[in-house]
């Protein structure tokens, strides 16, 4: 039997006899077959999922941060997450670009749930001495946003909370701004003297988004970048439809990501 042959067996004897286990995903991650290093993890739509990491990082041991923030990326949300190192290396790649190329400003997430992709962001503003500003309700949706194109969507994501997502990010927690409640209602005059180099918008529905691409873009130097979660994965029409607006409106254009949730980014050219 091929060695590929015979990890792959290995592997689905423990994904049909475990549960999700941390600790055997981080081993998997990083599983070498005659110099062949993948990435391995489980998400709700496939039992797992089988992939290279970049050259850059195998070849060359670039990026060493992928280890840190794998977990990070993953904790209290290994199923969904866990088979994503597609997002995550996405998110790793672009972040460092953009600091790279000294785009000034800080970071920003709307839409934090637990963390995942916050601690990503907390991670390279911190290693660039910028903040990163948290907003959320920390609470879930709220009613005000489910109507018009959002009003058949369930009450989600109540089941977190700031000191949650504080652990998950760990020792980066000190560059992030909280700022718990409903968004746009919490933007501060402190938030709009600011710059960002880097956001995350992640809030699912049509008005926050629409809400955050027009509050964020005005304050991005040319070069930063948006991260737009659930573009082209088909569960939320809303955020779809704000992004598909404001491209019409800016003049912007999107790159769609083939991870799980159909992630759609840009880099400010206007
Ligand atoms: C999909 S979750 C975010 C996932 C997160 N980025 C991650 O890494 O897993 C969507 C979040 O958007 C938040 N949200 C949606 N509308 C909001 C609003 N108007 N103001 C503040 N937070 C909002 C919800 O509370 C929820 O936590």
């Amino acid at each position: 039997m091929s060695e590929l042959k015979k990890f792959l067996v290995k592997l689905k004897g423990y994904l049909k006899k475990r549960t999700p286990d941390q600790r055997i995903l981080n081993r998997l991650h990083t599983q070498e077959i005659k110099g062949m290093i993948f990435k391995v993890g489980r998400s709700k739509s496939s039992p797992f999922f089988l992939a290279y990491h970049p050259d850059s990082y195998f070849a060359f041991r670039a990026h060493p941060e992928f280890d840190e923030l794998y977990p990070r990326f993953t904790a209290h949300n290994e199923v969904n997450n866990g088979g994503d190192s597609t997002r995550l290396w996405a998110f790793i790649l672009n972040c460092k670009q953009v600091l790279a190329e000294g785009i000034q400003g800080d970071f920003a997430e709307l839409g934090v749930w637990r963390g995942n992709t916050a601690s990503i962001l907390a991670k390279f503003a911190t290693s660039a001495n910028r903040k990163v500003l948290l907003y959320d309700t920390f609470e879930g949706f709220k009613e005000n946003d489910l109507t018009g194109i959002d009003a058949q969507k369930e009450m989600d994501f109540n089941n977190t909370s700031i000191d949650l997502v504080g652990k998950v990010i760990g020792e980066n927690n000190a560059n992030c701004i909280y700022v718990k409640g409903f968004f746009p209602d919490t933007i501060t005059d402190d938030h709009r003297t600011r710059q960002y180099a880097v956001v995350s918008l992640d809030c699912d529905l049509y008005a926050p988004t629409k809400a955050g691409l027009a509050f964020f873009y005005e304050r991005m130097p040319k070069g930063g970048i948006f991260f737009l979660h659930d573009y082209s994965s088909l569960h939320w029409n809303g955020s779809k439809l704000a992004i598909d607006e404001f491209c019409k409106e800016s003049g912007e254009h999107i790159i769609l990501m083939p991870d799980k949730s159909g992630s759609a980014f840009f880099r400010k050219t206007l």
